[in-house]
This record gives structure tokens, sequence and C-alpha cells, in this order.
């Protein structure tokens, strides 16, 4: 396997190489097509995943069946470290929206290395402190901003963590469907879809399948604040 990739990941950069190949003598390898489920909110699990390539999307379901989206993950991020240090089942359910590529790495292995190294608890700590921040930041949203706010907001951030320049503005390539953007802005699909519409229509965005072109990024930012 390619250790490459995770030898410049944040969690991982600073191991002396006996730590490093100590960790990685166990990883597993995975391939996800698109739509393809890792794991379901309540599973058990021992594993966290680290993202090569691709993206992940993490959600729950209440119980009708209506679903949310806590996050969508790109390469560099990690998941499935909860039940680490929070014992229990799986705290969300974890989908790949675009072919994906993870490496697994056992809880029990990485508890070891924890005992001897500090470095990857502090980067632990600082990958759910970042994530505790993100989700603070997502419920004020909910209650304080409205439906094309927080769509301008879930888009912006998109584009900081995926967004590619073009001829034109700025490409994010988000994979999400117009269901699952409105998932995870916690708003109905025709609400976020009308939002869409009226940003089309000032001139700030353009729909492409499973993206969206940024066309005034200035226009975006005000609007998501
Ligand atoms: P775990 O409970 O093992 O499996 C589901 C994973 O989703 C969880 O670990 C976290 O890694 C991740 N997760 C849960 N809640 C959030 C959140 N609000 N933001 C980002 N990731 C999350």
């Amino acid at each position: 396997m390619d250790t490459e990739v995770l030898r410049n990941a944040p969690l991982f950069a600073n191991l002396d190489d006996d730590v490093f190949a100590r960790l990685t003598a166990e990883l597993t390898e995975i391939d996800l097509p698109r739509g393809a489920s890792l794991f379901r909110e309540g599973d058990p699990g021992d594993e966290l995943y680290f993202i090569v390539s691709g993206k992940i999307k993490l959600g729950r379901t209440a119980t009708d069946g209506r679903e949310n989206l806590l996050a969508i993950l790109g390469p560099g991020e990690i998941f499935g470290e909860m039940a680490l240090f929070n014992p229990g089942p799986r705290n969300a359910s974890a989908t790949a929206v675009s072919e994906t590529r993870l490496t697994g790495l056992k809880h029990a292995r990485l508890k070891e290395i924890i005992h001897t190294t500090p470095e990857v608890s502090v980067q632990l700590l600082q990958a759910l402190a970042q994530r505790l921040s993100r989700t603070n930041e997502s419920l004020a949203d909910l209650v304080f901003s409205d439906v094309p706010g927080r769509v301008a907001k879930a888009l912006l951030d998109l584009a900081d963590r995926f967004g590619r320049p073009a001829p034109d503005g700025i490409l994010v390539a988000h994979e999400l469907t117009q269901e699952e953007l409105a998932q995870l802005v916690g708003a109905s699909r025709e609400t976020v879809n009308k939002a869409l519409a009226e940003f089309v229509q000032r001139g700030w965005l353009r729909l492409e399948n499973r993206a969206v072109v940024i066309l005034d990024l200035q226009r975006m930012r005000q609007r998501s604040r």
C-alpha cells in the first residue's frame, strides 16, 4: 500500500519513522463506488478512516426517515474516531458521495501509539476541536440564519475545501444532489432550490451537474453573513 499520502497528513507528519511503521503495519485499503455505505449509525466499529481521495458524507436519520448531513469530508480528513474515546456504536452513517479511497486504521493500534507519542493525541484533539467549532457554527446558523444564507455559507465552505479556479469563477464539484445539499443545510429541497434559483438569477452562481460555479464570491460572502 502507498503510505506516502498518509505520511504527509497532519496526524502522522511528526511521527518518528519506527512509530509510523508500527502504526501503518496493519492498515486496510478500502475502495468505495459512489453511493456505497461504509457503515451505518448504530453499527459497532473498531476502526477509524483516513480519506485518501474522494468524499464521504456523514449523516443521521430521524425516526421518521428524514436525513440530516453532519459533514462532507474530503482528502486528508479522518472520521470514525469517536468510538475510540467514547466507546459505543457509530454516531453517524458514512457513505461515499463520489468514488472514494480510504485507509482504515484499528482503534487498538492507534491507542497503543497514543500512549507513547503525545503528538498524535494533540493532532486528534485538534481535529476534534475543529469539528466541534464547525458544529457550533452550524447550530448557530440553524437558529440565526435564513435558508439562502445557510446555502450560501455551505457552498462557500465547500468552495474553500474543494473549489478549483474556473475561467469565470470557482468551480465547486461538491458531488451532492440537491436533496443532499438540502440535508446539509437542514432545509427542504424546495426551499434550497428556490435559494439556488435566486442566486442564479442574480448572476452569483451557475449550476452544473453535482457542481456549481461561484461567479460572484463577494456577493455570496455577503449573503452568507
Ligand atoms: P464514529 O462515531 O466512530 O462514526 C461516525 C463518525 O462521524 C464519528 O465517529 C465522527 O468521526 C464523525 N462525526 C460525528 N459527528 C460529526 C460532526 N458533527 N462533524 C463531523 N464529523 C462527525
